[in-house]
C-alpha cells in the first residue's frame, strides 16, 4: 500500500498494514490488531509534518475521526470539540463562521486537528496552546480513554509532551478549544498589518485576519498539493544573548527576536545567507521563497531530503556556530521496528 497520497512531501513509501479509524472503537480495534500481529502502530494525521525515509513495518493507522460540535458555552466563550481527523483549516473555517475568534492567525496550516497539539502548531504570533482546552486520547498500552488537560501537555515552541516523554503512548481522538466571542486581534506579527492595509485598509476582524494570513501563506509557502513539502523543516533556533551579540558584530543585518536571555534567530535568514535559498538538486531542493522549507518536486526520496538537510545543518554550524534542530519527524523502519 503506497503512502504517497498520505504525506504532504509526496514520498512514495510502502506500508504493508494500513488501517483507517473513523471513531474510537476503530482505534481500539487497530490497537488489538497491531498487538496480535506483534507490530508497532504508526499514527498518521494529515502527514504534513513527517518525512518518510523507508518502508514501514508498523501498522499504519490513519486517523479519520470527523465531527465538530459545540459542547459548552458561557457569556464570553464557546468550547468547540473536533475529531482528530478533521482538517485543521475546516475547523478554523467553522469557528469563523460561528463568529468565534482565536484560530484566525492559524489559518491554512496543513494537517489535522489531532496532529496540531503534538507540536503546538503556531504562526503569525499565535500558538495552538492559547486556545487549547483539553484533548481526548486512548492510551495504547492499556486501551484506556483519557482526558488530558492543557497543563499536562507541557506545550512549548513546536513542542509538547507527545513529542517527548509520551511519544507513541497515546492516540489523540478529539481536541477541544476554548474560543472567544469577543475578538482581541493579534496583528503584531509584521506582515499582518501590512497585508490588511494592502487589502484596502481592512479592519482587523477575525475573518479579515484569516484572509490576510491566507494571502501571506499563499505568497510564501509552497502548496503541498503542487510541490511536496512539510512546512518548516527546521525550528528557529534560540541562542544566548551574548552569542547573538558576537554574531551581530560579524553579521550586522542578522535579525533576532529577544526572549528573555535568549534570542530567536530566523533559520530562514541563516539558510538564505549561507546561499541555499532556491537551490535545486534533481528532484528535491530548498524553496525559493522560504528557505526554511525543503521541497520534493516529484520523485524525490526521503533519504535524499535527509541528506540535504544534514548538509545544510553542517554548513550553518560552520558559518554561524548554530545547530539547526529538525522540526519534521523522520519516520523509517528502524524507528518502528518492534523491540
Ligand atoms: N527570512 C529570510 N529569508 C526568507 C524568509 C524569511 O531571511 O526567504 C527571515 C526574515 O528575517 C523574516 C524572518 O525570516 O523576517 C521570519 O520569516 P517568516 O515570517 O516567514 O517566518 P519564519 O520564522 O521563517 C515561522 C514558522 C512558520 C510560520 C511563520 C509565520 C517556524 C519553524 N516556522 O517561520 O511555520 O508560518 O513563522 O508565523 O517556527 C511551520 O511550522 O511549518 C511553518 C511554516
Amino acid at each position: 500500500f503506497s503512502l504517497r497520497a498520505y504525506n504532504t512531501f509526496g514520498i512514495d513509501i510502502k506500508a504493508r498494514l494500513f488501517f483507517e479509524a473513523h471513531n474510537s472503537e476503530d482505534v481500539l480495534e487497530a490497537i488489538s490488531q497491531a498487538d496480535s500481529l506483534g507490530k508497532h502502530l504508526f499514527v498518521l494525521g494529515g502527514g504534513s509534518n513527517v518525512l518518510l525515509v523507508g518502508d514501514i513495518d508498523a501498522l499504519v493507522l490513519k486517523i479519520a475521526i470527523q465531527g465538530i460540535e459545540k459542547t459548552e458555552e458561557d457569556e464570553d466563550t464557546v468550547l468547540l470539540k473536533a475529531g482528530a481527523g478533521v482538517i485543521w483549516q475546516d475547523l478554523v473555517h467553522f469557528s469563523l463562521n460561528m463568529g468565534l475568534s482565536g484560530l484566525e492567525n492559524l489559518s491554512l496550516i496543513p494537517g489535522t486537528v489531532g496532529a496540531a497539539p503534538m507540536q503546538n502548531i503556531g504562526a503569525y504570533g499565535v500558538e495552538l496552546q492559547s486556545t487549547f482546552d483539553h484533548l481526548e486520547a486512548i492510551e495504547i498500552a492499556t486501551k484506556n480513554r483519557k482526558i488530558i488537560t492543557k497543563a499536562t501537555c507541557a506545550f512549548g515552541y513546536r513542542d509538547s509532551i507527545f513529542k517527548n516523554k509520551w511519544k507513541g503512548r497515546y492516540i489523540i481522538t478529539r481536541v477541544a478549544f476554548r474560543l472567544s466571542k469577543k475578538h482581541q486581534p493579534i496583528t503584531s506579527y509584521g506582515d499582518i498589518e501590512r497585508t490588511l492595509k494592502e487589502m484596502g485598509s481592512l479592519p482587523a476582524t477575525p475573518e479579515n485576519i484569516s484572509r490576510a494570513v491566507i494571502k501571506i501563506r499563499q505568497q510564501k509557502l509552497p502548496d503541498p498539493k503542487k510541490i511536496g513539502n512539510a512546512g518548516s523543516f527546521f525550528k528557529n533556533p534560540s541562542i544566548p544573548l551574548g552569542e547573538f551579540s558576537l554574531l551581530k558584530e560579524r553579521f550586522p543585518t542578522i535579525p533576532g527576536f529577544r526572549l528573555g536571555e535568549l534570542v530567536k534567530v530566523p533559520a530562514a535568514w541563516l539558510i538564505e545567507q549561507a546561499g541555499w535559498k532556491g537551490k535545486r538538486f534533481g528532484a528535491i531542493g530548498v524553496h525559493e521563497k522560504q528557505p526554511l522549507v525543503l521541497v520534493n518536486y516529484g520523485g524525490g526520496e526521503g533519504s535524499e531530503i535527509v541528506a540535504l538537510s544534514e548538509k545544510i545543518q553542517a554548513d550553518i554550524r560552520e558559518k554561524f556556530g548554530i545547530t539547526l534542530e529538525r522540526e519534521v519527524n523522520l519516520i523509517g523502519p528502524d524507528e518502528w521496528a518492534k523491540t
